[in-house]
């Protein structure tokens, strides 16, 4: 019987200086696993780390740029002697002003972009020879529900969710002779800082939508980062979890 055992996995999450990375993080570092704390916030991933203790690490990164993904990847090998899982939790999210598709701006577009998805690729194709070298391991790319419903005055950020997933599942038939398995989770709208900026009354918003009448936190994800990663989840490439309480299907 397989079970949910991370312990000794070793593991990488981009954009864990905060919000759900730092959630990711620190469930990951819960069940036994090594983890590498990386954003592009410095400070916030030494912060994880610090938060984590001596299966902590961290690194600086841009995942937008192939030499700051490389010298993460060499990060890992130093700190953790490789990498089994890579956690693409990195992206432009709260900052973004929400505005009318045809009124977005050609620069925030193409930033979205070259963070969104970029750097999904960026970070992916650097970790993939790590991940095979470890004689298999997971990609878990973090999109979002608002792929399947539309997010109104977002397209951007819709736009390069919506290629995570598309990209997910090439990578998954890519990779996987190599034992390497490509994962996405959507999550819903969720309570993070970064969430908690971008809209008055944050906490009830689309609650009455939503099969369960509650908002979303942090801890209600982590869970499937945990499976997808783990033995339990030995014959799942290229899907995606939904974990929005409901509100797809109503
Ligand atoms: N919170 C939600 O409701 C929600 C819902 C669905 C999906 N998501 C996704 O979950 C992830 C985390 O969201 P969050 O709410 O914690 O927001 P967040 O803004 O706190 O997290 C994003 C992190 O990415 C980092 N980052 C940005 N650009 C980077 C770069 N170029 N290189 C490295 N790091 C970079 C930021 O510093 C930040 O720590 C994002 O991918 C977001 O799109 C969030």
């Amino acid at each position: 019987m397989t079970d949910l055992s991370l312990a000794g996995k070793r593991v990488v999450v981009t954009g864990a200086g905060g919000g759900l990375g730092r959630a990711f993080a620190l469930a990951f570092a819960h069940a036994g696993a090594k983890v590498l704390a990386a954003d592009i916030n410095a400070a916030g991933a030494d912060e994880t780390a610090d938060m984590i203790g001596e299966n902590g690490f961290s690194c600086a990164v841009n995942v937008t740029d192939r030499a700051s993904c490389t010298a993460l990847a060499e990060s890992a090998i130093a700190q953790m002697g490789g990498a089994d899982v890579l956690i693409n939790n990195a992206a432009l999210y709260g900052t973004l002003e929400r505005r009318p598709f045809a009124e977005i701006d050609e620069d925030v577009w193409d930033k979205v972009m070259a963070v969104n998805v970029k750097g999904v690729w960026q970070a992916s194709r650097t970790f993939a020879p790590l991940l095979k070298a470890a004689g298999g391991g997971s990609i878990i790319n973090v999109a979002s529900a608002t792929v399947f419903s539309g997010s109104p005055m977002w397209m951007h950020y819709v736009a390069s969710k919506g290629a995570v997933i598309a990209m997910s599942r090439t990578m998954a038939r890519e990779l996987g002779g190599d034992n390497v398995r490509v994962n996405v989770m959507a999550p819903g709208f969720t309570m993070t800082e970064a969430s908690l900026a971008l809209i008055d009354n944050a906490r009830s918003y689309g609650v009455d939508r939503a099969a369960l009448k509650r908002a979303l936190e942090t801890d209600d994800i982590v869970g499937g980062a945990l499976f997808l990663a783990s033995p339990l989840a030995s014959a799942m490439t290229g899907q995606t979890l939904v974990i929005d309480g409901g509100r797809q299907f109503i």
